[in-house]
């Protein structure tokens, strides 16, 4: 069971996670925020669920995990400052904040995957969906989804890049309760420099990403493209270059 009380002597934020829920079961924690008929619409609501019954991922793939050994929760963000033209941005924030989660409590290396994985020794260790509901070309809300493996040792399903947790990484039992907080913390302090700066976001997690500057191929359904890794620009799309021309890529799965 998760420990209400220990999660919330660590949680220092002044929005992030401040309504907090928690849910034994659900269908999906993001599907959840995103209906505005559940009521929430408290800005930086924080939904924790032990066992998703839809949890999903990017391309609608099935988003595994155990219930009790992880983290799978989403967080609302309603506040205008965020629906912005660079919300993509976000999903660059939240993959940030888990890796300097992972690497300030556990001293485990992170590389960070566009466009929104986190690898330690090159298996995944955690993802991230962002969803939106909009209103026109207007974005009225925003939920962040974030799975982290953290007790489980053992993965089911087909997956690209193969899974770890971090009790696999440590060969310790992890603490969810402090990995929570600490990454909300986070979060909310990445998030603080979306306004002002961006761009520093940006770079926070160039610097993390291994693959820019290398030969890739990116898959999204049938379609293969190949090319160098060129860049990410200013809205988080990635730029790929082949015979001189730099493409913009949306979506996709690169693989090295
Ligand atoms: C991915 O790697 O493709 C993203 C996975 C995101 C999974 C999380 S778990 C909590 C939240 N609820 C969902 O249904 N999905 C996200």
């Amino acid at each position: 069971m998760f420990n209400l009380e220990n999660f919330d002597i660590k949680l220092n934020t002044d929005v992030i996670g401040r309504n907090f829920v928690y849910t034994d079961e659900i269908e999906s924690t993001n599907s959840f925020l995103l209906n505005k008929v559940n009521k929430f619409n408290t800005d930086g609501t924080v939904l924790l669920a032990e066992k998703q019954n839809n949890g999903h991922g990017r391309n609608n793939k099935v988003w595994y995990s155990t219930r009790g050994y992880n983290l799978t929760f989403s967080i609302l963000l309603t506040n205008k400052k965020y629906l912005s033209k660079r919300f993509n941005i976000l999903n660059f924030a939240a993959s940030l904040a888990v890796a300097n989660a992972i690497e300030n409590l556990y001293q485990l290396r992170t590389e960070l995957k566009w466009p929104n994985d986190v690898l330690v020794n090159g298996k995944k260790i955690a993802g991230i969906l962002m969803e939106s509901i909009s209103n026109g070309i207007k974005v009225e809300r925003l939920v962040i989804g974030i799975g982290i493996n953290v007790n489980q040792i053992l993965f089911q399903g087909n997956y690209n890049i193969p899974p770890t947790s971090l009790k696999l990484e440590l060969n310790n039992i992890i603490d969810r309760e402090r990995l929570l907080a600490e990454y909300l913390n986070n979060f909310e302090e990445t998030l603080n420099k979306f306004e002002a700066s961006p761009n520093d976001i940006l770079k926070d997690w160039k610097s993390k990403c291994e693959l820019i500057g290398e030969k890739i191929s990116i898959s999204e359904g049938e379609s293969i493209r190949y090319g160098i890794f060129d860049d990410i620009d200013e809205e988080g799309f990635l730029l790929l270059k082949n015979n001189g021309k730099i493409e913009k890529i949306y979506l996709g799965d690169v693989n090295i």
